[in-house]
């Protein structure tokens, strides 16, 4: 089976987990400090804060920022649930905007219309690699004083306007899940250019301790553990090739499936570089999309949607939606959306093959 996304590993990982198996210090050690300096020379923000997931970064950054109690956040309604349920976990409200149908991202001009004055924040995810409109976001957290947190757990490496997401909030949060661009199997980070905001992120994720056996807030432990930072400093060192090789990929699918009526590729904004972390299209026909996915599957190739259901009909989530909250693309979205396979280690052959596949369906159907 053709995998929708896998991890790509290679014997320098393997090494470097060995290596730190072998020398007995597998909790949080010197090699986490030596990925936090990496990463954050790789995007240039002065400090990353390694955490256990991309969950945990998130609820870190929104509690280092003072969100709680009484609070609004805008999300988007289009993502995965971690970017809204962190909300609801700092004790706040999330409240949903519609997404921009070329780049599945929040859209600017829905964010205005939900903003209130309790609103604290927004949330922008760079949904499947691809950055939001980011001038227009910052724009309106200017003029409304409110924080802007990034939300890069499918972005690393993608640039809007030359710049890398992760750059431009108050505080930006990374995962490194099993699939995502950089892996670590789990693990996270909190980036930021402010160094109160690390401050307290570095306490809250180590039981608010400042020396040994001393604390002085309340906090947990959302420590990275040596070995997932060792895995994931090797996975930082072919980043750009990792990104380049699904850009490659891309650019294959987009020329061989471009003549395809039934469908709609993903787009590259003239402002962004796209990483792919994953390869969405959108099959016009809603009813087709099982079938294609049945189809793909039948031929030996996964596929997945990414994502079912909006966050606003979530039953996790159903307190907070309201009538004014429906999203009418995200919903769209929702019923039209499916993942190709996307990762660095299919190869020609396979990229062809998946091609070829979705070609004979929808010829088949005509
Ligand atoms: C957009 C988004 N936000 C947050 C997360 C949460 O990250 P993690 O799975 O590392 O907790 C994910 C990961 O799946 C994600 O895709």
């Amino acid at each position: 089976m053709i995998k929708v996304n896998a991890p790509y590993i290679t014997e320098d990982e393997i090494k470097a987990v060995v290596e730190v198996l072998r020398s007995g210090q597998l909790a949080h050690g010197p090699v986490v400090g030596e990925f936090e300096r990496a990463f954050s020379e790789y995007l240039g923000v002065p400090y990353t804060v390694a955490v256990s997931n991309g969950t945990v970064a998130l609820y870190l950054a929104l509690k280092a920022l003072g969100v709680g109690d009484g609070d609004e956040v805008i999300v988007p309604d289009f993502t995965f649930i971690a970017t809204a349920s962190m909300v609801v976990a700092a004790g706040a409200k999330p409240v949903f905007a519609d997404i921009d149908l070329r780049t599945y991202t929040i859209d600017p001009e829905d964010v205005k219309k939900k903003i209130s004055e309790r609103t604290k924040a927004i949330i922008v995810v760079h949904l499947y690699g691809h950055p939001a409109n980011m001038e227009e976001l910052i724009d309106i957290t200017r003029e409304y004083n409110i924080y802007l947190i990034e939300d890069c757990a499918q972005s690393h490496g993608a640039e809007f306007k030359g710049a890398k997401t992760g750059t431009f909030g108050d505080v930006a949060t990374f995962s490194f899940y099993a699939t995502k661009n950089l892996t670590m199997g789990e693990g996270g980070a909190v980036v930021t250019k402010n160094k109160e905001i690390a401050e307290k992120v570095m306490l809250l994720r180590n039981h608010g301790q400042v020396s040994r056996y001393y604390h002085t807030i309340i906090g947990w432990n959302f420590r990275l553990t040596s070995i997932q930072a060792a895995l994931g400093l090797q996975q930082l060192r072919k980043l750009d090739k990792m990104n380049s090789r699904r850009r490659e990929i891309a650019n294959t699918y987009l020329e061989k499936l471009q003549d395809i009526a039934d469908i709609v590729l993903p787009a590259e904004m003239p402002w962004a570089k796209h990483v792919y972390h994953q390869f969405t299209i959108w099959v016009k026909k809603s009813g087709l999309r099982s079938k294609l996915m049945e189809y793909l599957k039948s031929k030996g190739i996964q596929t997945a949607v990414h994502y079912p259901r909006p966050l606003h009909l979530q039953p996790a989530l159903s307190e907070f939606s309201h009538k004014s909250d429906l999203c009418p693309n995200s919903t769209e979205a929702s019923k039209h959306v499916l993942s190709l396979p996307m990762h660095p280690g299919l190869t020609d052959e396979e990229i062809h093959y998946v091609a070829k596949t979705v070609r004979e369906f929808f010829s088949l159907i005509r």
